[in-house]
Order: C-alpha cells, then sequence, then structure tokens
C-alpha cells in the first residue's frame, strides 16, 4: 500500500494564522485573490485527514454549485492521484480513513440542513444568506465542530459584516481576522501591478472593499452617494458639445443627454414616441453636434438611419464589457467631479444603482424593476466628451 506524508502547503503566517487557530468561528475578510479559498482547502482536509472517521461530514458550501465544483476539482487537483475517491455526480471526496468531504451550495439553504458535520466552511460568505449560515451552524451542533466564515467585504448591511464585527468585539469563541491585497503582495502571492492596475481601473469604493476589505457606506452604490450630490447644479446656458442617447428598448424611454464644455448638463430629454418621430427629435435635438447613441439590438437600425443624413451620430454596442467600461468612466467622473447634472430623476437613478461582484468581475446595474435609461445617457454623454472628435479649426479669411 502506498504511504502518503501529508504537507501543509506554505501559507504566509496571516493565512495559517486566520485559518489554523483554535477558535471554532473564525470570521475572516479577505480581500480578492489573498488565498482564502487556499487555505480553506487545506483546513477543511485537515480537518478531514484527522478528525476523519467512517461515514463522518466535512463541508464545504460555496453561494453556487459552479464555485463549489471549482473548490471541488482544486482539491481534487491538489491531492496525490490515488488518495481520494472522488465522486464527481455526488461532489464528495472520500478520504482513506472513511472521511466524507461534501461540496454544497447555499442557495437554497433547507437543503443543508440534518446531518452532523464535524467541521465547515463557508466561503464567499458575503455572497450567501443568512439561512445557509443558520443552517450549517445547526450541523456543526451535535459535533461541536468548528467553521471558517470567510468572504470579501460587501457594504455594512449585511449579516457577514456584523458577524465579523461580533467577533472583533471579543465574542467567546469566535475570532476575526482580516487579510487584505497589499499582505497578498508582501507575501508574494499577488503581484503589485495586479493592484496598481485595479486601483486605477476601478472606482474608489468598490476598490477599497475588494482589495483593502474597507466597507463603503454606500450600501453597494458604484458611484458614491456623497459624490454623487456633490455634483448637482443648474442646467448649463452654454452651448452643447456632446450628446449621449440611449434608446427605448420595450418598455422605457429614449434619453438623450447633454453637456457643455465643462461637463455641465444642457439639457436633458425624456420622451416615448414612434420610432419615426423618435428619429425626427434626435436630429432636431443634436442638429450637427457629436452624439453616441447605444446601438444595441433595435437602437442598430436607428443608428444606421441617423448616420445617413449626419457624421455627427456614433453607435455604441451594450455589452457586458462595454457596459462595465462606461459605468467606470462614469464613475470616475462623478468622483473627480467632471460631470455636472440637475437634481431629479437622474439623482436619483443615479442613487438606486448597484454593483455586485461576479467571478467575470464587477457587474453594475439599476435593481429589479427600475429603469436605468437617465445612468446610461449619462455616461454616453460622458464617455461621447472623452472620445470627442478634435475640433474642426475654423479659418476666417
Ligand atoms: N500561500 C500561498 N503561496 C502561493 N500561492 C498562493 C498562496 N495563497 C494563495 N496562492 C495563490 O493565489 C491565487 C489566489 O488564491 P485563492 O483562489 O485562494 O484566493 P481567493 O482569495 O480565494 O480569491 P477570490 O477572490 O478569487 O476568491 C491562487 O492561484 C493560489 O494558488
Ligand atoms: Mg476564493
Amino acid at each position: 500500500m502506498a504511504s502518503h506524508i501529508y504537507q501543509r502547503p506554505k501559507l504566509y503566517q496571516k493565512q495559517s494564522d486566520a485559518f489554523f487557530n483554535t477558535d471554532r468561528y473564525s470570521w475572516i475578510e479577505g480581500s480578492t485573490k489573498s488565498g482564502k479559498t487556499v487555505s480553506c482547502m487545506a483546513w477543511l482536509f485537515e480537518q478531514a485527514l484527522f478528525v476523519g472517521k467512517e461515514g463522518r461530514e466535512f463541508w464545504w458550501v460555496a453561494p453556487a454549485i459552479g464555485t463549489a465544483k471549482i473548490a471541488f476539482r482544486r482539491i481534487k487537483r491538489g491531492v496525490p492521484k490515488g488518495f481520494l475517491k472522488s465522486n464527481d455526480s455526488e461532489l464528495t471526496h472520500t478520504l482513506p480513513n472513511g472521511a466524507v468531504m461534501r461540496f454544497k451550495t447555499g442557495e437554497k439553504p433547507d437543503n443543508l440542513y440534518g446531518e452532523d458535520v464535524w467541521a465547515a466552511v463557508l466561503d464567499e460568505a458575503s455572497r450567501m444568506r443568512v439561512e445557509a449560515f443558520y443552517a450549517v451552524r445547526s450541523t456543526l451542533t451535535a459535533t461541536r465542530g468548528p467553521i471558517r466564515i470567510i468572504g470579501n467585504v460587501k457594504g455594512r448591511k449585511n449579516w457577514f459584516f456584523l458577524g465579523c464585527r461580533k467577533a472583533e468585539a471579543g465574542e467567546q469563541g469566535h475570532s476575526y481576522h482580516k487579510i487584505i491585497a497589499t499582505d497578498a503582495v508582501a507575501a508574494g502571492v499577488f503581484p503589485q501591478e495586479e493592484l496598481d492596475d485595479a486601483r486605477r481601473a476601478l472606482p474608489d469604493a468598490i476598490f477599497r472593499e475588494l482589495y483593502l476589505c474597507e466597507p463603503s457606506d454606500d450600501g453597494g452604490n458604484p458611484f458614491g452617494l456623497k459624490y454623487i450630490r456633490q455634483n448637482i447644479a443648474p442646467i448649463s446656458n452654454r452651448a452643447p458639445v456632446v450628446y449621449g442617447g440611449d434608446l427605448a428598448k420595450s418598455v422605457d424611454w429614449t434619453v438623450l443627454h447633454g453637456l457643455d464644455d465643462n461637463g455641465v448638463t444642457t439639457s436633458h430629454t425624456r420622451f416615448q414616441l414612434p420610432w419615426k418621430e423618435t428619429m425626427g427629435r434626435i436630429r432636431m435635438i443634436c442638429g450637427a453636434t457629436h452624439a453616441v447613441l447605444d446601438s444595441t439590438g433595435v437602437g442598430d437600425p436607428i443608428v444606421e438611419e441617423l448616420q445617413r443624413v449626419g457624421s455627427n451620430f456614433t453607435g455604441l454596442k451594450f455589452t457586458a464589457q462595454s457596459k462595465q467600461m462606461l459605468m467606470e468612466g462614469l464613475a470616475v467622473a462623478i468622483q473627480q467631479g467632471e460631470v455636472q447634472y440637475p437634481d431629479g430623476v437622474i439623482v436619483s437613478e443615479l442613487e438606486s444603482f448597484e454593483y455586485e461582484y461576479t467571478r467575470t468581475g464587477v457587474k453594475y446595474s439599476a435593481p429589479e424593476g427600475s429603469h436605468d435609461d437617465c445612468v446610461m445617457a449619462l455616461a454616453l454623454a460622458v464617455h461621447a466628451k472623452k472620445s470627442r472628435p478634435p475640433e474642426a479649426t475654423v479659418i476666417v479669411l
């Protein structure tokens, strides 16, 4: 029989302190890519190895089955071939001592009740409902098993944030740990250039939450409530230099937003008209001024039609990437005071906007059932201003 010697992966000091301690509950706020998942995997594996016996359960719970599968596969890759008996459809790894590591989703907390569990990990806890935590905790009651609860910081109004604060305040049996991107940089597992790049590319509040574990006060607003209000100003009476336009889809409005050369709003028009009249209205408002219009879906033929009569019209198609780029550009403009708009519908749309971290990046959107057309038109106008062709030189003879 092959013998195996277990060696813990080399973790940096903050990682081992956060996970390998004697507290039953460890709450860990960790920046993205600081090595949270790797540490949890090593910890849960050791629990199964040293506390495990025939049939004892060790759980990994993630926000979605896809993320649970990633951890399942990472463990499989990390352990010498033949050591684990893996069941790819049940998402279990059984150790030679009979202990079962099981990978589950927290999406349906009711499915998490019932078993006795000897140790558990809640990975990405700030993206899970509190019911998932209650359920997993109940499975640890009979065994008095330990748990590692770990996630990114995401606002202040969630159970993970509050649990971390209680642990930080010294709750019996709980410990609190924080690992930020600069710790990972110092340990050499995260490149400094990546951190610098993220700082430049992301809106400040998001960068601070994701990389420095500093909660924003904005409940997930990507622009920053304070900054949104700082840019409220009356309509300018200078000439517009650009327009941004969001064309109506089935339910919402066509919105045209004009900005002057200082970034102050010159006009803001919302209307719902049949397509032919919509085109006429756009031509009338924009005249020969540079305009960037949303050309997604039904917008495409409209923009083409407009381009036949005016070379000042540019189309921009919304994709996950282009929308992210537009929203980040708008967030930077708002935070640096480069754009001004009147109070009212624009401000309230900006205030209710939300962002969400997904595995592919940061996603920006209006909450379910709310409009985002004013925000999109404003973002297009800001983009139009940045991408504006150089002024034509007027030669006076
Ligand atoms: N101590 C370490 N030594 C070497 N490499 C490490 C160490 N810790 C983490 N890594 C590497 O850093 C990368 C990110 O680790 P991991 O996925 O655990 O981070 P995370 O904090 O869970 O990230 P995410 O924000 O994506 O959930 C991985 O490639 C991992 O192998
Ligand atoms: Mg992770």
